[in-house]
């Protein structure tokens, strides 16, 4: 049986991709935030799994608004890094998993959530910068990713109680799996962030460390707030964060087991407009 073992979460900033890329991470300016990863580099090797199930959001590379899905599984054999405007990143590609996406896919959508089957899709920082934070500059990705794309751009967006049901239905799609597989699954983006408009630079500390308390402690009272909170605020991108909630859906203690344990928690203003939040939980 394939087992959720570990959820992990993180913001996306693709300058942080452009400091790794270019050889910055030394750098005043960045040295803070990727000492708040070493930890995660090496729990990442101490604890690797045979699977990531990476929950993000495409930045208008993949879809724009010919096609808006909410939510979109990859079940393709492999993800070309994307070309965001300055060249694509110099980083591996992504080796997908085809059998256990498509198993996710068949119990996920008979557990009544609609999603969407992307066989072939270019994917952006949304995923690739969480991938460097965690595994650093290898020569391949230590294992296959299975991308999962949430629309968080173009309102309509999904609520953070759907997308915390969602998790629970991917933790029974998961162990519904024959193979005997190690998974982790990401949840990425945020947090607090406006890109656009007179609150443009808005950062919201207390808002932020709030999400994190909860997401640990209190998942189903933070499913329950509604989107427009996040932004206001957080920002209009802060909404990225109910993708969290899918992965803190997938843990253990939502299906009545113990309580997950907090191996890693950091938080880092700023990096480029964003705040940075991180964490680490493992099922007991
Ligand atoms: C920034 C953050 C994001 O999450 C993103 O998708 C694009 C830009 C930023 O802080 O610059
Ligand atoms: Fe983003």
């Amino acid at each position: 049986m394939a087992r959720i073992t570990a959820s992990v979460y993180t913001s996306h900033v693709p300058a942080i991709g452009a400091a790794i890329d270019l050889g910055k991470t030394a750098e005043p300016y960045w040295q803070p935030l990727f000492k708040g990863y070493e930890y995660s580099k090496q729990w990442m090797k101490d604890n690797k799994p045979d699977v990531v199930f990476l929950v993000f959001n495409d930045h208008a590379t993949a879809f724009s608004l010919e096609m808006i899905p909410t939510f979109a599984i990859g079940t393709a054999a492999d993800y070309t890094p994307a070309d965001e405007g300055w060249g694509p990143r110099p980083v591996p590609r992504v080796q997908g998993h085809p059998e256990l996406a498509s198993h996710i896919a068949q119990s996920v959508i008979q557990q009544d959530f609609d999603l969407t089957i992307v066989n072939k899709m270019d994917v952006d920082h949304g995923l690739t910068v969480p991938l460097s934070l965690m595994c650093g500059q290898p020569e391949a990705w230590p294992c296959p990713v299975i991308p999962f794309a949430v629309n968080v751009v173009q309102y309509p967006v999904p609520s953070g109680q759907r997308c915390l049901n969602l998790g629970k239905a991917i933790r029974k799609a998961i162990e519904s799996y024959d193979e005997d597989l190690n998974v982790h699954i990401w949840g990425t983006g945020g947090m607090s962030h406006q890109l656009q408009g007179p609150r443009a630079g808005l950062i919201n500390k207390e808002f932020d460390n709030g999400f994190l308390d909860r997401l640990i402690a209190d998942p189903e009272g933070q499913a329950a707030v509604p989107h427009i909170d996040y932004v206001r605020e957080a920002g209009s991108e802060g909404i990225e964060l109910v993708m969290w909630l899918i992965a803190r859906g997938a843990m253990g203690d939502l299906a009545g087991g113990p309580a997950p344990q907090v191996k890693h928690r950091f938080y880092h203003v700023p990096a480029s407009n964003t705040a940075v939040g991180h964490l680490i939980l493992e099922n007991s």
